[in-house]
């Protein structure tokens, strides 16, 4: 436990009771009757023991009767990381699961996503997925969007007045046959992105920040990826795309970029591999690619709903790790059919020990390392963790409290059970009824505050 040495901002929040996170060296640590303290930025005061609730309460200057107490099945975790998320697929989340990637891509996801240039329908999507994605406990979301420079826009808006941690993406196409108007030139796609990251920073939001997306290697020219690779060096920006989520899409970039000796090598030859980049998948990237990503600091996000749903492939999160790649979890809606982290944490324990059925001597993921991978591996994924990620004091206050007994929720809880078998719990058998409340930078932004016009 610690505190900086001297309080600068005023304190507004202090909460006691069971604080539940990760570290670096610890994929769950339990912190049992501690003081949290919030101050008026939104950032973690400090982390103290209970016992020292006098002591704070006269070097931070507020009054113990101030202390919120949680009861006896709630604690605090850090809020989920959703690493990979389209907004726009949102529309049709839970359907059209019955074709292959790129069938899937050209039949269902690219004539829906050419709707978004409707700002009305825009609206009405973004402004759900937004509200789903928090209420379950989702505080920070790398988003796609659409082509669509204004729709994209507004999903940052609407991010933005709820009060949700955002990277937002104007997808970049250069390349698609499949739908007549669902592409841009070169030069359409390299202005409007400049003129996404110009406006969307202009809005000096503080929480939603842009991020440079390439849709995939198969839906742009090289010297678009190069274009974006410049931009994205030059204004010092995060970059998001896909890579190796499928067999024939691994076999169609071969075909493409015939001059590369792999699917990493294409993004890396045109700059789109820093320490800034998240790239979705990766389920059959060689370990020679995967030493790639931790030389570059790239990192993957692991979306293990979307890799089923798509019969995409399955990834061995074990060899990621132990390639020192730094890893996430996306809910990939829609290819991933549910929105919610919870599913996605589920969803990697169930991959994991899929691969154990195939080969029992495979090193089965914890509940505990997959609770660290939607949390801090997510903060780490998006090179958000000296923000985000966990009670760190400094970080920003970014957590859920979860009551694991609440009423109408789907869990019995039959006697007083330790914090960690809560956690198992509301990990498995959780939802959002279970997250009673969730917090961004110290401000509770669910159960919502509609945001005023
Ligand atoms: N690869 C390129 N675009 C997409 C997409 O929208 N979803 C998924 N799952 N993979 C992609
Ligand atoms: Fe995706």
């Amino acid at each position: 436990m610690a505190s900086s040495d001297r309080p600068t901002a005023a304190i507004s929040h202090v909460y006691r009771g069971t604080f539940i996170h990760s570290t670096q060296e610890t994929a769950v640590q339990i912190l049992e009757n501690a003081l949290l303290g919030v101050d008026t930025d939104g950032k973690i005061a400090f982390v103290e023991k209970g016992e020292d609730l006098d002591r704070l309460s006269s070097m931070f200057g507020f009054s113990p009767s101030e202390v919120t107490q949680l009861t006896q099945h709630e604690f605090f975790m850090p809020g989920m990381v959703d690493t990979h998320i389209h907004a726009s697929q949102y529309s049709y989340a839970g359907t059209a699961l019955d074709m292959p990637l790129l069938k899937w891509l050209n039949t269902y996801t690219f004539p829906v996503e050419y709707h978004f240039k409707d700002l009305e329908f825009a609206n009405k999507v973004y402004t759900q997925v937004v509200k789903r994605t928090l209420r379950n406990g989702t505080t920070t979301a790398c988003y796609f969007a659409t082509i669509h420079t204004d729709a994209s826009l507004l999903l940052g808006q609407i991010a933005n007045d709820f009060g949700q941690r955002a990277l937002v993406g104007k997808v970049c196409m250069d390349r698609n046959n499949a739908v007549k108007h669902y592409k841009e030139t070169i030069q359409e796609s390299q202005e409007e992105t400049c003129r996404f990251i110009a406006e969307l920073l202009n809005k000096k939001y503080p929480l939603v920040k842009p991020v440079v997306t390439p849709r995939f290697a198969p839906s742009c020219t090289g010297a678009l990826l190069g274009q974006l690779g410049a931009i994205a060096k030059n204004n010092h920006l995060h970059i998001q795309s896909h890579i190796s989520e499928n067999v024939e899409e691994v076999k169609l970039v071969k075909e493409l970029f015939p001059d590369s000796e792999s699917y990493a090598d294409v993004y890396h030859k045109y700059n789109l591999l820093t320490d800034k980049t998240v790239m979705a998948h990766g389920c059959y990237l060689s370990d020679k690619e995967l030493d790639l990503f931790r030389e570059t600091g790239a990192s993957l996000s692991h979306c293990p709903n979307s890799n089923i749903s798509l019969c995409s492939g399955m990834l061995d999160v074990r060899n990621v790790l132990n390639h020192k790649v730094k890893l996430g979890l996306g809910t990939d809606v829609a290819g991933g059919y549910s929105a919610s982290m919870l599913d996605a944490v589920r969803r990697a324990l169930d991959s994991s020990k899929v691969l154990t059925i195939q080969n029992p001597d495979y090193d089965t993921l914890n509940f505990e390392e997959v609770f660290r991978l939607a949390t801090l591996g997510g903060s780490q994924a998006l090179s958000l963790d000296d923000q985000i990620g966990n009670f760190e004091v400094g970080k920003d206050f970014d957590a859920l409290r979860v009551n694991v007994a609440a009423p109408g929720a789907p869990i019995d809880v039959f006697q007083c059970e330790e914090p960690k078998i809560l956690l198992e719990r509301f990990l498995n058998l959780g939802d959002d009824r279970n997250i009673v409340e969730v917090f961004v930078a110290g401000r509770k932004v669910a159960p919502f505050t509609e945001p005023t016009e």
